[in-house]
């Protein structure tokens, strides 16, 4: 007898403090779907056998996450243009035999921006980091139009991502940040900083401009070091949870058919996640 269940997942090593399980958990009951969203503990040594057992037991699909992300573009067999441009793959899509690798992040940090009308085609962006994030909400910023100055510790990873992203986006030293400060319309941390048991982003925000919006992509806590001061100088911010919610919708639609709402009571549900 075969089952219609429809199954997802998230392969992540380690993977227990993933989100994604409660988010999607939430979406499959309030639309009432006969599936589920199971978390995969997998090192990335057998990321690759993983991925072509699941989709042999008829998964519709799964995300990825650390440390899989950069590894799955070489693994799966249709990469498509998103994940081509943020160099990974969060989310693989299981079809006839055949892994189609997307990179949802983009989309995410986007949406949750429009979603609080913090978006500006032809804005000014000031991108602090170039890990895996960085390049990916660098990628969704040029494609809204902003121009990115971008700042690392390190500036070569800096110096990839413009490259890998051609053009549209500038590098610059660390200590220039205050000066690129003054004339941009959003700040982005997309470094680990800020995150709980790390040390803050250490910038200052005294060249701020009052209308610049400031994100960041840690959500735990959801109100980082960095947008406290932010806040509290009367600057307009935007936490990084809504990124989590929205990347997740895309790939929820191509598994279960139906696009999710990101509600108040589905972040309410996920915070108490990041609580217990
Ligand atoms: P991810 O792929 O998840 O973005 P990552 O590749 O580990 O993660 O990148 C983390 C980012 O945080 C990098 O930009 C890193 O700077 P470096 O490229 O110089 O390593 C930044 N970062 C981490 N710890 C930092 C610190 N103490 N000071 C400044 N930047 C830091």
């Amino acid at each position: 007898m075969t089952s219609n269940k429809k199954r997802a997942g998230v392969v992540g090593w380690p993977v227990e403090h993933s989100l994604s399980p409660r988010l999607h958990n939430y979406w499959l009951r309030q639309y009432r779907i006969h599936g589920t969203y199971e978390p995969f503990a997998v090192k990335l040594e057998q990321l690759k056998e993983t991925l072509h057992t699941l989709c042999a037991q008829d998964f519709a699909g799964v995300n990825l996450t650390l440390p899989h992300k950069e590894a799955a573009l070489k693994l799966v067999d249709i990469v498509d243009k998103h994940a081509k441009r943020a160099g990974a793959v969060n989310t693989i899509v299981m079809q006839e035999g055949k892994l189609k690798g997307s990179n949802t992040d983009m989309y995410g940090f986007t949406e949750n921006l429009r979603s609080q009308q913090a978006l500006e085609p032809g804005g000014h962006a000031l991108v602090f980091g170039a890990g895996g994030a960085a390049r990916a909400v660098c990628a969704g910023l040029l494609d809204e139009g902003y121009s990115i100055v971008l700042v690392n510790r390190t500036r070569t990873r800096a110096d990839a991502i413009a490259q890998a992203l051609g053009g549209g986006i500038t590098v610059a030293d660390w200590e220039e940040y205050p000066k690129e400060m003054q004339r941009s319309t959003l700040v982005v941390n997309t470094t680990s900083l800020g995150m709980t048991g790390q040390e803050p982003l250490h910038i200052s925000l005294e060249t701020l401009p009052a209308h610049t919006v400031v994100t960041d992509i840690v959500y735990n806590p959801l109100r980082t070091p960095l947008l406290e001061a932010a806040y509290a100088r009367g600057n307009r911010t935007v936490d990084g949870l809504g990124m989590l919610l929205y990347q997740a919708q895309p790939g929820f639609e191509a598994w279960f058919g139906i696009k999710p709402e990101i509600t108040r009571a589905l972040r309410e549900h996920v915070v108490a996640g990041l609580m217990s």
